[in-house]
């Protein structure tokens, strides 16, 4: 009887005993899983483990996990890893060991799942990358380390996405992160890819957005001849003979300005040249965006062969003439195309309106643009070439040489929207056609649309140079 009480008390106060437990590990946080795990793998204590960490842009989170996925797979062989993840406390302010200490010490930290994110790999791809977590493998030497990727996350304050190691012995730590970075260079998300360079509202951090590569064949660029051939050759010629070029002596590394009133192609033109160079990485700076031309150059160099895009640069240009002396923007620009090498396989396309100021920057500074081409106002064949090119989907019975005399001085873009004035009228007039149909009135009225007083800004927008056509 005595003893069947005094088994009571104590199985009474063996329950008092868990239920206090529960209620500090609540409390506290349950670091005691975390800390195993981590240990566990390591061998030691976790005041023993140090952590080495690279940071990189946000926008390279992708590449960071196709580096670690690809270190794992040659590691491991591609057996499965176990990624584990941190709940609890206020992450992302301090690196992993840091949280783990705090984990030990505090009990802020807890073993918990990984986090993921979705971050976009291509124009229509996207995938599955850690947000924040940690991985056990074995380095080459048998050496036992921890990988932890975590991704940039500004609500924590945290620009930069960041690959850390950590292991009991720094230099495995060192060599297992620049192995892994090795990785990321051969697998980096961004190689082969469109990519712009543009600023979002929300952060005044860049952005990496990736394009779908246009495919223009040598019919949708008008140009007069010799051209398009000339900017080929100097573009994709250069890449298809890189390797002979460069045993031979002779610098990749070039660089074409197109320049031409507005409307008239070198965007176009622009676009045409990436389709015909299908492995090139292309990077393309617009507008506020050229502030991260050294970025972007840095980026080109990485990832040869590659092209830069410099849309409208006279902005720039003009920058220089307000500010007394220059501005840094320029300069960034001019120093961005020095620091690529010679012999790297990189092509600076640039684009502008106005060559005059432009011109005479660079011209100052030799060797940037090698070569400058002027796209200019179509011609008579070259507005009948564009008439009959933008009227592919349509039924022209019109008689177009009256409308090709009449608009001399005009652009390319001007001769592709009277098109489609002509088949807005086509449709309104003729409702029930079956194909649309383009006849002389059709063209008359839309030409005649185009060129009322009315029209003038569009006209100015469209860049027909101020000249009225008559008709
Ligand atoms: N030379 C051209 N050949 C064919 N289409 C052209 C040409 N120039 C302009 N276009 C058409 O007009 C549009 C606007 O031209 P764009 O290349 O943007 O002019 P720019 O960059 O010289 O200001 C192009 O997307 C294209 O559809
Ligand atoms: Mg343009």
């Amino acid at each position: 009887m005595g003893e069947d009480h005094a088994f009571g008390t104590e199985l009474a106060r063996n329950l008092q005993r868990i239920v206090k437990a529960a209620a500090d590990s609540v409390g506290a946080g349950d670091s005691g899983e975390l800390i195993d795990r981590v240990t566990g793998h390591l061998g030691v204590p976790i005041t023993q483990a140090l952590v080495v960490t690279r940071s990189f842009e946000d926008w390279e989170h992708a590449t960071i996990q196709a580096g670690v996925d690809a270190y794992l797979a040659e590691q491991n062989g591609g057996a499965r890893t176990d990624w584990f993840g941190i709940a609890g406390g206020q992450r992302g302010h301090e690196d992993l060991v840091g949280m783990l200490v705090t984990a030990k010490k505090h009990g802020l930290y807890e073993l918990g799942a990984v986090d993921y994110a979705t971050v976009a790999v291509g124009p229509d791809e996207a995938a599955d990358v850690v947000q924040l977590g940690i991985v056990g493998t074995v380095a080459p030497d048998g050496t036992r380390v921890l990988i932890g990727v975590r991704g940039a996350n500004l609500q924590y304050g945290q620009a930069s996405s960041r690959l850390e190691v950590i292991a009991a012995d720094r230099r495995v730590a060192t060599e297992t992160r620049d192995r892994i970075e090795q990785l990321m260079a051969e697998h980096d998300v961004l190689r082969g890819q469109v990519i712009a360079f543009g600023l979002s509202e929300h952060r005044s951090n860049e952005l990496v957005t990736f394009l779908p590569r246009p495919q223009l064949g040598t019919d949708d660029v008008v140009l007069p001849g010799g051209v398009l051939d000339a900017v080929e050759r100097h573009t994709v010629g250069i890449a298809e003979h890189g390797s002979r070029l460069a045993a031979a002596g002779q610098h990749l590394k070039r660089g074409l300005l197109l320049h031409g009133p507005p409307g008239t192609g070198k965007t176009h033109t622009v676009r045409y040249l990436m389709g015909r160079m299908p492995d090139c990485t292309v990077v393309i700076l617009t507008g506020s965006a050229m502030r991260f031309v050294s970025k972007a150059a840095s980026l080109a160099r990485r990832l040869q062969p590659s092209v830069v895009v410099l849309e409208d640069v006279d902005l720039i240009a003009e920058d220089r003439d307000l500010a007394r002396g220059g501005t840094p923007l320029l300069f960034s620009l001019l120093d961005a195309m020095d620091g690529v090498g010679g012999d790297a396989d990189v092509t600076f396309l640039l684009t502008t309106n106005r060559a005059g100021s432009l011109e005479k920057a660079l011209a100052d500074r030799p060797g940037r643009v090698d070569l400058a081409v002027e796209i200019p106002l179509p011609d008579a064949e070259g507005r009948e070439a564009l008439l009959r090119l933008y009227s592919r989907g349509l039924d022209v019975t019109a008689d177009l040489a009256p409308v090709v005399e009449a608009t001399d001085g005009v652009t390319a873009s001007f001769m592709k929207e009277l098109l489609r004035r002509s088949a807005l009228r086509a449709l309104a007039v003729r409702p029930d056609d079956s194909r649309v149909r383009i006849d002389d009135a059709d063209l008359a009225a839309a030409l005649a649309e185009m060129n009322d007083a009315r029209s003038g800004l569009t006209r100015s927008l469209l860049g027909s140079q101020g000249r009225s056509a008559p008709g």
